[in-house]
């Protein structure tokens, strides 16, 4: 069993996608075992995306992930990061494919409505970032 965290980031609490989005990995069969409707802070925003700090868009990225109310999930299932990147598509919208997240509603890299842990490593060092582990209801 494998943890993955998911982000639906302001352009897609926005354009009222929540539910469309959470369906997508439940059908899968993913199962959902941590949720928080909330707004990140700049700190947190920093926290996450630290892997990215000397990059050029770094600033723009963090201004962008506290826009606006974000929904930060935990999912948990069989291979549940490639399971749910595979989900979201290309980063890039533009270059997604159709049927995935970001290739159904996306047509950029900085609006890509969702964010999904690329590795074991990145979800350990993000979903505390999110959530206390007496928030995670797993059984
Ligand atoms: P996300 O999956 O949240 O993880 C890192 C984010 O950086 C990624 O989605 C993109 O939104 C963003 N990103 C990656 N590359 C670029 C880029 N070249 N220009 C702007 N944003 C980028």
């Amino acid at each position: 069993m494998e943890r993955t965290l998911i982000l639906i980031k302001p352009d897609g609490v926005k354009r009222k996608l929540i539910g469309n989005v959470i369906s997508r990995f439940e059908n899968k069969g993913l199962k959902l075992i941590a949720m928080k409707f909330m707004k990140v802070t700049e700190d947190q925003a920093k926290q996450h995306y630290s892997v990215h700090s000397l990059k050029p868009f770094f600033n723009g990225l963090v201004s962008y992930l506290i826009s606006g109310p974000i929904v930060a999930m935990i999912f948990e299932g069989d291979n549940a990061i490639l399971s749910c990147r595979n989900i979201c598509g290309a980063t890039d919208g533009s270059k997604a494919n159709p049927g995935t997240i970001r290739g159904d509603f996306s047509l950029n890299i900085e609006e890509n409505m969702v964010h999904a842990s690329d590795s074991v490593e990145s979800f350990k060092h993000e979903y505390p970032i999110f959530f206390n582990d007496n928030e995670i209801i797993d059984n």
